[in-house]
């Protein structure tokens, strides 16, 4: 079968409406030149008649080509007339905006229609009145903080009057979250060198203390004190430790070895580690799996880290009863999430950790993946700090929302595809 682009092109009829669309117009368009038929059988002839027919349907230069052609658009797109009347208004500007646009509120005032959205109200109603249009502006819309770039243009007729006004504008926030991100890696890895640093010199003296306190304790056995005093040193000397250890573990930068990973596994030898280090008492653990959910490629090792450190705050958060659950899932992502990549779908596995514990208080949030950010005494704010590392090196995200019904969800998310814009 011909797929060749010349193919469709030559027997698409243009259809006139040339006062509309001087630029269509038949004569600016060059003559396709006769083609001499490929082939000759009557399934051939019939095959290119029924395209050309079809093609022939296209309306390419009407009113409605061009409407299809704005709504298709992958950036939003909100047009007024200069009397200040809704005059389009795409489905990515809806979506973006979260607010619908019936057929019946075009020519209806914009301030009512999108009295929603404050902010580009306010963008819109200055068209008229600057001498400058915004080209290539940053907003942070209220009241839903989503982040969007936007051009404003008017719309001229053929004297080249501004008839009405044309905003476009694109959902950034995907892309202001990785730039966040970036900001906070590099801030870790300051705060890492600074750490390491620390790290090695604190080590040496502290397994001094433990060793020179373990040799004084058996030179004094009588004296029942001592004894109690130097048992605390020894145990505070090794917490100590315990801690250098984790901030050496952060620091160090990590070497993937990625293999093919069976998540089961990986979940069963997260929970035997988190028993060990956190007593679980009478917590209920439940293990989903959905039956789609395709292997990943990862480190085995580094990803039961991972889920020992959540493991681990689970149970602490819920000291002795309670429930975690921890469900994987197979995600498609249809959406570009606004970063011009190809639209094309792209796959991950989301695996969730939550628990109904006491949960998060709000102001906490971004603050708990910071290093050293702990709230327990005895914490050494580093769990979460390594989650987020070892999430990062591949490349993927995490996420910390309630829990529906009180507690805390962790959202890990692993692209199927390496290196997804979405995800770096
Ligand atoms: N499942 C959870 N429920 C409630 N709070 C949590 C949970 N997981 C983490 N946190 C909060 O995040 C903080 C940081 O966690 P983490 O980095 O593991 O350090 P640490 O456990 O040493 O405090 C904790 O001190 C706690 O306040
Ligand atoms: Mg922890």
């Amino acid at each position: 079968m011909d797929n060749s682009l010349a193919a469709f092109v030559e027997p698409i009829t243009i259809l006139g409406s040339p006062a509309t669309f001087d630029l269509f117009r038949q004569d600016a368009m060059p003559e396709p030149k006769p083609r001499t038929p490929k082939s000759t059988t009557g399934a051939a002839r019939r095959a290119r008649a029924g395209r050309a027919r079809a093609a022939a349907d296209l309306p390419v230069t009407t009113d409605l080509f061009f409407r299809h052609m704005v709504n298709s658009m992958r950036n939003g797109v909100l047009a007024i007339t200069r009397d200040g009347r809704l005059a389009f208004a795409n489905e990515v500007a809806c979506r973006t905006l979260g607010c619908t646009v019936q057929p019946s509120d075009i020519g209806r005032p914009f301030f009512d229609v999108l009295q929603g959205s404050p902010d580009i109200v306010r963008i819109l109603a200055g068209a008229f009145e600057l001498s400058h249009l915004p080209n290539r502006a940053e907003l942070r819309l209220k009241p839903s903080g989503k982040v969007i770039g936007y051009t404003l243009s008017h719309v001229s007729d053929e004297r080249g009057r501004a008839v009405g006004a044309a905003l476009f504008f694109k959902d950034l926030t995907r892309v202001e979250q990785i730039e966040e991100r970036e900001r906070l890696r590099d801030r870790l890895a300051a705060l890492g060198e600074m750490a390491a640093a620390i790290a090695h010199e604190v080590k040496n003296p502290l397994a001094g203390i433990e060793v020179m306190a373990g040799l004084l304790r058996r030179q004094l056995p009588d004296s029942g004190d001592a004894q109690a005093i130097l048992s605390d040193i020894i145990k505070d000397a090794k917490m100590a430790n315990a801690i250098v250890l984790e901030v050496l573990e952060f620091v160090r930068p990590i070497r993937l070895q990625v293999e093919r990973v069976s998540l089961p596994e990986v979940f069963q030898n997260a929970m035997a580690m988190a028993e060990s280090k956190v007593a679980r008492g009478r917590v209920e653990i439940a293990v989903t799996l959905d039956a789609d959910v395709p292997a990943i490629q990862g480190d085995q090792y580094q990803l039961r880290q991972l889920f020992t450190n959540l493991l681990t705050n689970a149970f602490e958060a819920l000291g002795g009863r309670g429930h975690v659950w921890i469900h994987g899932r197979h995600l498609r992502l249809e959406d570009d999430g606004g970063l011009g990549t190809d639209g094309h779908a792209s796959e991950a596995v989301i695996v969730e950790v939550s628990d109904d514990g006491p949960g998060l208080p709000g102001e906490l949030v971004d603050r708990i993946f910071s290093p050293f950010f702990t709230t327990k005494p005895q914490g050494s704010g580093l769990g979460l700090a390594i989650v987020r590392k070892i999430v990062d090196a591949h490349d993927g995200r995490i996420d910390v929302t309630k829990r529906p019904g009180g507690g805390t969800a962790f959202r890990v998310t692993f692209p199927l595809a390496a290196g997804h814009p979405f995800f770096q």
